[in-house]
């Protein structure tokens, strides 16, 4: 299902809040297992959010600490850490895990969750890989540097000009004559890619194997995702999560638009050649015993891309093949994302696909608030059809007790995630735990927070951002020095 008719602005779902009693016997506050030998105390869950505030060297900050101090402050069932980079190389303000380097700073933020949620919060962090995309070039620079001259392209420049002199022309010419051309016979003389590079900035894809790096990739992700979990592992995570979702390198390789050639795309078996590989490597390396999850899509949202049948069947094989916990997400695909501005990187959750991943309350008549827990139950039926009893998280528009409680009870999920909503609160366990969820501050699903992700700003909520004494010593500020950077603490009424 994508966004389909005119868009409506829906209500928040109303909410009815639980007593301390009915929250302490409720399936969502009820311990589950994960994995060989870990229980979480809950199946309340906050899946990853990037908060861009690492080091431009991809190492953790006071900021990162305080960000998910303040997750654990509500003592979720599970928290799952940022998606954390796997590669040793430079990717601005974004956790990284490709060297021994980073594991003590990842240390200090496993003992920072450990003491704030008193050790009752599992953690796991999310690891990923992505391939190049660069920022849109001014023309100028695209065509002065950044194009290739091909003789491709001065093949379709001597047809469209109708002068075959144009084949035999000098890269200067070719650049200068396309610096100054209309938009007409750039559209025409440039190729696909070409154009994309001008308009959205290059992009790599993952079947791009006449690259040698892309063609290499099977063979080094196994290794590089099994050297994170090892060190995530030493860091002293509860497990990894590999991140097979979204615009990234595993969710390509899964996609219906892989068409490599080397047995990784194609069909369905080769296009879950490489995650069931990286899977193995993983398991193999980080043990038996440590958990293991995977995050992929239930579906791309884009035209031509995986259904929920692709998901249902990758789910059977990843269960098969020992996963720890299958969460569900959809979309967020690159291949529907609106045009960036000049020097900025074109952002995978601006388009339809981006919308169904992080729905806001403008939409359909199907309306954001759990909307993609139907792709969950239909690969959680599936995947105990199989015989397999693999945990499946959902998330998605998912802002109260009662919804929760109803996803549990219908068996749509076996842990509930909420993202947005626990940044806009991240007490509000602890609230509901306690008997007081009344005064959850309630998410406005409006995607203030995933627009300043988008601009790679410091991530806050609208909620909280703005509600602060300049003066307060304790209030560390985000760097543009307008907005707090956590939540203000809450403690309960009878602690004063
Ligand atoms: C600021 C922000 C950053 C996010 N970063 C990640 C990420 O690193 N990895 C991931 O799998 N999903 C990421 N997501 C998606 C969320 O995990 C979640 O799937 C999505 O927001 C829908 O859930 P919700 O309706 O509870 O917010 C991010 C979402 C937001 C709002
Ligand atoms: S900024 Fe808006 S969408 Fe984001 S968490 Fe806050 S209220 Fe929710």
């Amino acid at each position: 299902m994508s966004l389909s008719g005119p868009r409506v602005r829906h209500p928040l779902p109303p909410a009815r809040w639980p007593t301390r009693e009915a929250a302490a016997g409720s399936r969502w506050f009820s311990p589950i297992r994960i994995g060989r030998s870990l229980t979480a105390l809950e199946r309340t869950w906050v899946p990853a959010m990037v908060p861009w505030r690492a080091t431009d060297d991809g190492l953790v900050t006071p900021e990162v600490l305080d960000w998910y101090a303040r997750f654990a402050d509500g003592q979720p069932g599970v928290l799952v850490v940022e998606a954390t980079g796997i590669r040793d190389i430079a990717s601005g303000p974004l956790l990284r895990i490709g060297d021994d380097r980073f594991v003590p700073g990842l240390r200090a933020l496993v003992d920072t969750v450990r003491e704030h949620s008193r050790g009752r919060t599992r953690l796991f962090i999310q690891i990923l890989d992505f391939v190049t995309v660069r920022r849109r070039p001014e023309p100028e620079r695209f065509f002065g540097r950044y194009l290739e001259v091909t003789d491709a392209l001065r093949g379709q420049l001597a047809l469209w000009l109708d002068d075959p002199r144009w084949r035999e022309a000098p890269d200067q010419s070719v650049r200068e004559f396309l610096r100054a051309a209309d938009r007409v016979t750039i559209e025409t003389v440039l190729n696909d890619r070409e154009l994309e590079a001008l308009d959205y900035g290059y992009r790599e894809r993952i079947w791009d194997t006449q690259l040698p790096h892309i063609q290499e990739l099977p063979r080094v992700l196994p290794g590089l995702f099994a050297d994170a979990a090892r060190r995530a592992r030493e860091a002293g995570f509860d497990g990894v999560e590999l991140h097979y979702a979204h615009a990234y390198t595993m969710a390509s390789f899964l996609s219906r638009l892989n068409t490599r050639r080397d047995g990784y795309g194609g069909s369905r078996e080769n296009r879950a050649r490489l995650p069931l590989e990286v899977l193995a490597a993983v398991r193999a390396r980080a043990g038996e015993d440590y958990v293991v999850g995977i995050r992929y899509l239930g579906e791309e949202a884009i035209e031509g891309g995986s259904d929920l049948d692709d998901a249902v069947w990758f789910g059977v094989r990843f269960a098969g093949a020992g996963v720890d916990y299958l969460s569900v997400s959809k979309g967020g695909r690159f291949e529907d994302a609106k045009q960036p501005k000049i020097g900025e990187a074109v952002y995978p959750y601006t388009g339809p696909s981006g919308y169904e991943c992080m729905p806001t309350v403008l939409s359909d008549a199907g309306g954001p608030f759990g909307r993609n827990v139907p792709l969950a139950a239909a690969i959680r039926r599936a995947i105990r059809d199989a015989g397999w009893q693999t945990p499946v998280v959902t998330s998605g528009g998912i802002a109260t007790f009662d919804q929760a409680e109803a996803i549990l009870e219908r068996g749509e999920a076996d842990c509930v995630a909420a993202a947005r909503q626990t940044l806009a609160d991240p007490d509000w366990f602890r609230k509901i735990r306690l008997g007081h969820g009344d005064r959850v501050r309630r998410c406005e699903f409006t995607n203030y927070c995933e627009g300043l992700d988008q601009r790679h700003k410091q991530v806050t909520c609208k909620l909280w951002d703005r509600a602060f004494d300049p003066a307060d010593p304790a209030v560390s500020l985000a760097s543009d020095g307008r907005r707090r950077l956590s939540a203000p603490p809450w403690s309960p009424p009878d602690e004063g």
